[in-house]
């Protein structure tokens, strides 16, 4: 058996993005996420790297600076995840945030009270000096959250900030470029946080306002070209989402039509999809395209299919199967695109487990293929991508898409998928999602879609008598897909909405909203 190793290994694509960035070390905080988010809102490259990654690894990816985030635990309880001492001595500027602060001065000497009473939510600060990180900063109030606080700082470190329960809710050593905070900066709630983080970045560590998606695309383009080398072709499945396009994009600006994209159609796309990736790729940008029309495929396919699961598997089964066929034809492409964002290497914490993750992206594409991924997207988060991707020309309709399911408009028909009742949902989903841009709502909610529910009701239009299918309306606001809650669209769009899908989409006469947040439901129906 191999033995495990002493440290999780660090995601190899750091090695490019990272040097003159600023990682921050993950103490198992929830907030690790955001403070990288808050210094790449500052152009600086930022990434989370667990705590116990081996120094000399961080050290080799020639960060600029090092934050060490906060955690859950008291730095006194069984199993509270610890600070490696040679972290400090990389002569790296340091910036330790609540347990971050506390880790810091337990390993140099300093001392941490086990209060027992905490301190949470909005604080007055008081200032005891300004030579260093709070300057003019307007900084009389922060946002705290813990128990324990440093109660003696290392030698060689000043107080500088205090409150009434934190007697070094700041502290810093100019010297050895270490600074402390209990607050946290990160948080919307402190309001001079990103003041202060900028502080940080720019005054201690040195960094250049350089992390932009112009830079993003130049970095990866050259990475590209150098994995891929000058003979060599590449396949990318398309889906119509944002990521796959834009990592395509990125892929043939640096090695052009050595590119082969492939967009299996099948059939369970929103109204025009398949078109506008046709407008785009193949027309606009001219990307060599396979465009597999395979609708009657899958609706043969999934004739007298009602459970959701087995749609899904069959949905599943039936697009490998496409794609297989596809990239046998093209059996000299070595190399494979996908979207993988950051979101998803950074659930998987190591190399290993993140290469597992991308395979199974790839929709389990055969042993034998033998393909090396090309994931230019990995160190970016979903806004990123957009940001990117408008940088390079994709059409705004692709570029703010909401997400879609791979499994596409199957799983919002409930009961059988047929051609007829892809039909009506096609139409009415393209009613609403009109009337929804129209009231200007499209990017604010995270999804809006109409259901197709397997029942029918009774009507009447025009003095006769109809039996026909409702339609449900779906609109959530949500921020990852974990949780979610049902928009509060106004009465007069969904006034419209309901009179247009009756009014033009034969086969419904009834149109109902859902009012069910997530939890207790899914997002989807199915
Ligand atoms: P649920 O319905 O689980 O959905 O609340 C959470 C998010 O995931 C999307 N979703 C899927 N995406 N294949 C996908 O690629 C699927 O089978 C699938 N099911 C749900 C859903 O649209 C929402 O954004």
């Amino acid at each position: 058996m191999a033995a495990t190793p002493a440290h999780p290994a660090l995601d190899p694509a750091l090695a490019a993005a990272a040097p003159g960035g600023v990682l921050v070390v993950d103490f198992g905080a929830q907030y690790s996420q955001l403070i990288a988010r808050r210094i790449r809102e500052c152009r600086v490259f930022s990434a989370v790297v667990p705590h116990d990654a081996a120094p000399e690894e961080i050290l080799a990816l020639r960060p600029a600076g090092l934050v060490l985030s906060g955690g859950p635990a008291s730095v006194y309880a069984p199993g509270a995840p610890s600070l490696d001492r040679r972290l400090l001595e990389l002569d790296i500027p340091v910036l330790g945030i609540c347990y971050g602060q506390q880790a810091m001065a337990l390993a140099l000497g300093g001392e941490v009270a086990r209060t027992g009473a905490g301190e949470y939510g909005k604080t007055p600060l008081t200032v005891r000096s300004r030579d260093g990180m709070f300057g003019q900063l307007p900084a009389e109030v922060c946002w705290m959250s813990h128990r324990d606080a440093v109660s003696r700082p290392p030698d060689g470190f000043t107080v500088t900030a205090e409150t009434t329960s934190s007697p070094v809710a700041a502290m810093e050593n100019p010297a050895q470029r270490m600074y402390g905070v209990q607050f946290h900066p990160e948080v919307v709630h402190t309001p001079f946080g990103t003041d202060l983080l900028k502080w940080f970045l720019f005054d201690a560590c040195d960094c250049a306002p350089t992390w932009t998606a112009t830079h993003v695309i130049e970095e990866q383009v050259e990475r590209i070209r150098a994995q891929v080398g000058d003979t060599a072709r590449v396949i990318c499945g398309l889906s119509g989402g944002v990521d796959s396009a834009v990592a395509a994009l990125i892929v043939h600006r640096a090695i052009g039509d050595r590119l082969t994209c492939v967009f299996v159609d099948h059939g369970l796309l929103r109204m025009n999809e398949g078109e506008q990736v046709e407008a785009a790729f193949g027309r606009h940008f001219g990307v060599p395209l396979v465009h597999v029309r395979a609708q009657d495929h899958f609706a043969a396919a999934l004739a007298g299919i009602t459970e959701p699961e087995e749609k899904r598997k069959t949905i599943g089964r039936e697009f490998i199967r496409i794609f297989e066929r596809e990239a046998e034809k093209l059996k000299d492409a070595r190399f494979l695109v996908q979207g993988t964002l950051y979101s998803d290497v950074i659930e998987s914490g190591s190399r290993d487990a993140a290469k597992i993750k991308s395979h199974h992206n790839v929709g389990g594409l055969p042993e034998d293929m033998a393909v090396e991924l090309i994931e230019p997207l990995r160190q970016l988060f979903k806004d990123e991508v957009r940001v990117v991707g408008e940088e390079l020309g994709l059409p705004e309709n692709m570029v703010w898409r909401q997400p879609f399911p791979g499994p596409g408009l199957a799983i919002r028909i409930i009961g059988e998928v047929t051609l007829e009742r892809l039909d009506i949902l096609r139409k009415a989903d393209f009613v609403l999602q009109e009337e929804i841009r129209r009231a200007g709502l499209y990017r604010e909610l995270w999804q809006s879609f109409a259901v197709l529910p397997a029942v029918k009701s009774v009507g009447v239009q025009g003095d006769e008598r109809t039996y026909a299918y409702p339609i449900v309306i779906r609109a959530v606001t949500s921020d990852d897909a974990m949780t979610a809650d049902w928009a509060r669209l106004p009465y007069d769009l969904l006034e419209r909405i309901s009179n247009r899908i009756i009014n033009e989409v034969d086969g419904v006469n009834r149109v109902a909203l859902d009012l069910t947040s997530k939890p207790p439901g899914t997002i989807e129906w199915e």
